[in-house]
């Protein structure tokens, strides 16, 4: 098996991305923060088709997690992840320290107003701020022509899509499916947390979207029953629920009624465990 180039250091990071520029390569990126899982392995399957090189960066950044979040006890587990991405095709894995991505005396933060307010902008203050920062700060340094980011995230693609729009960035950002286990839970590093019991209790966020969806493809239209027919399964199986709304797909502004692509995102507690999951409408 092949394996795959790690650069530690921005600068050897970016002399890496000249070097294949200048050869007229394409780099496809996929910024992670590791504990891979099938959902990245999809993406970096995906960037193949994007690059001729496929650079991936594991950094568990710590600006995006809430001071009673979960950044001490995020999965990490660089081997086993560099040996999925070296099987995944990878050529290089950007692997910075804290230090390196936030030298004493940064000051500067990437703000993305609309687009990161409601849903988990709320429910997280300053996460995407962290997002926008630590992914304006990856491009900068991995230069690539194309990002692939999970639907999953579906606020975080978007707060992404936004900024890049925003600040004219030279590189295309593409939003792949989310991967699912095979009773309907989304993929995520944070599965790991789940007890068994809470594990079969989490696909209930799958099926009340599910529900939601098929009362939408049934006709109905209205917002507020699409969430309410999710809130029902879900609210019943979770411990928690932080939202289940209905958004504008693209602004993800509220919508009332829905005359235009639009998507449903739940938000749960299972324990101490948040998941977030979403579904197109249609
Ligand atoms: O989705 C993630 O894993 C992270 O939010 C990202 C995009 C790598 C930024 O740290």
């Amino acid at each position: 098996m092949s394996s795959v180039q790690v650069i530690k250091s921005p600068a050897a990071m970016s002399a890496w991305s000249e070097a294949a520029r200048a050869r007229g390569e394409r780099i496809a990126f996929v910024p992670t923060m590791g504990a891979l899982h099938a959902g990245h392995l999809s993406l970096l399957a995906a960037a193949r088709a994007h690059g001729e090189r496929v650079a991936l960066s594991i950094f568990v950044n710590p600006t995006q997690f809430g001071p009673n979040e979960d950044l001490a006890r995020y999965p990490r587990d660089l081997a086993g992840d560099l040996a999925k991405a070296a099987a995944a095709g990878t050529d290089v894995a950007f692997v910075p320290a804290v230090p390196d991505m936030y030298p004493p005396g940064a000051q500067t933060v990437v703000e993305v107003r609309e687009v990161s307010q409601g849903l988990c902008g709320d429910r997280r203050p300053g996460h995407f701020a962290g997002v926008a920062t630590v992914v304006c700060k990856l491009f900068g340094i991995v230069r690539p022509h194309v990002a692939l980011f999970g639907e999953k995230d579906f606020q975080q693609l978007a707060v992404v899509r936004r900024m890049v729009a925003d600040l004219s960035l030279p590189v295309a950002v593409v939003g792949c499916p989310t991967l699912r286990e095979p009773d309907g839970l989304a993929m995520s590093s944070r599965n790991v947390y789940l007890s068994p019991a809470e594990r079969a209790r989490a696909v209930a966020v799958f099926r009340g979207l599910s529900a939601a969806r098929e009362r939408f493809r049934a006709g109905e239209r209205r917002a507020e029953i699409l969430a309410e027919v999710a809130l029902t399964d879900i609210a019943a199986a979770v411990d928690r629920v932080d939202y289940v709304e209905v958004r504008d797909a693209d602004s993800l502004r509220p919508i009332a009624h829905l005359e235009q692509p639009a998507v449903i995102l739940a938000a749960v507690f299972l324990g101490t465990t948040r998941l977030i999951d979403n579904m197109r409408l249609p």
